[in-house]
């Protein structure tokens, strides 16, 4: 099987490419062979590239620039994948495509499920909307994964982020009202190389049974406050120096960001488990493999 796998450089992308690489024939175009931003150019590209199933993991992710970059990640978040569909759905190639706990607006405390309205705050969470639905909209085969908090011990992300300040810093202070389920880009990369590991047949199958649209992420939930202070934890002991004594929770109003935030990005993960028979592991347990690797990396 021939898989066009996007966004390499990235965490996703970056996590599926070794796992799916071992099994079947990976085309992993760079930017500049398959650049987003350009949309009108994707199906000449894809007529080349011919793949058999695309998986796209490729997106506009800075989610405060968007709000000054609105026409630039609508062209990467909706156009493009809107571009792939088309040229999907027209072949019969099945295309596995990302999104995202920012497609709601976060309010209540209950998991969202795959059928729960839709009401983005932000630029970034209307732009991946606008790929849902454009996705859907041009008919094909097709599975949309939202998932949330995406970390691993390589790559740009909250984890980092804490790993760095915590080497530096006495005190952080993170926002402790905003809850989710950290999903590591590995455990992610796993569940989808068991999703793309059937026959074509039975992905399109598959597809159609979950509606197009899945929730994948960790089970469990915390704060980024809760993740944050695992990580120091986790990195005392692995026996990697911190000056971070005390990591204080914080509200959401006294770090303000250019983007809204939802406070509730929990994903219900019932549908993952009874259309794919996927059960994902606690957050904590993602959280250690990652330590461990980051240890490893810093040795
Ligand atoms: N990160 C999260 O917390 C999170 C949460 C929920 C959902 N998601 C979704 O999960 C998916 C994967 O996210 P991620 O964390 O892996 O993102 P990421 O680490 O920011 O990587 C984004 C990837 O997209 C590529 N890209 C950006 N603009 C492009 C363009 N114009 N043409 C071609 N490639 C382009 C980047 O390439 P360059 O290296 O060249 O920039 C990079 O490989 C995305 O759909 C995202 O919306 C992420």
């Amino acid at each position: 099987m021939r898989i066009l796998l996007t966004g390499t450089t990235g965490q996703v992308g970056g996590g599926i490419l070794p796992i799916l690489q071992a099994r079947a024939h990976v085309v992993a175009p760079p930017r500049s062979g398959f650049d987003l931003s350009q949309p009108e150019t994707l199906a000449a590209a894809l007529d080349q590239i011919n793949p058999d199933l695309i998986i796209n993991p490729a997106a506009y992710t800075a989610v405060d620039l968007a709000e000054d970059e609105p026409e630039l990640a609508f062209r990467i978040n909706e156009h493009a994948p809107a571009a792939m569909a088309i040229w999907a759905g027209q072949r019969g190639v099945p295309l596995i495509h990302f999104s995202t706990d920012y497609v709601f607006n976060g309010v209540g405390d209950k998991p969202w499920r795959e059928d729960d309205r839709c009401d983005p705050l932000s630029v970034y969470g209307k732009s991946k909307r606008a790929g849902e639905q454009r996705i859907a909209a041009a008919g094909g085969s097709h599975l949309i994964i939202r998932t949330s908090w995406v970390y691993g011990a390589q790559g740009k992300n909250f984890f980092r982020t804490i790993c760095r300040l915590a080497a530096e810093r006495p005190e952080l202070r993170v926002v402790a009202d905003q809850i989710g389920a950290p999903t590591s880009a590995h455990s992610i990369a796993v569940a989808v190389n068991e999703i793309a590991a059937r026959s074509l047949d039975a992905m399109r199958a598959s597809f159609a049974a979950a509606d197009g649209l899945v929730h994948l992420a960790s089970a469990g939930a915390t704060s980024w406050h809760g993740f944050a202070s695992a990580i120091v934890d986790g990195l005392r002991a692995h026996n990697i120096q911190t000056k971070a004594l005390r990591v204080i929770p914080i509200e959401t109003s006294q770090f303000p960001t250019k983007a809204a935030r939802p406070y509730n990005s929990r994903l219900d993960l019932g549908h993952l488990q009874q259309v794919f028979g996927i059960s994902t592991a606690d957050w904590q347990a993602g959280l250690e493999r990652e330590i461990a690797a980051f240890a490893k990396l810093s040795a």
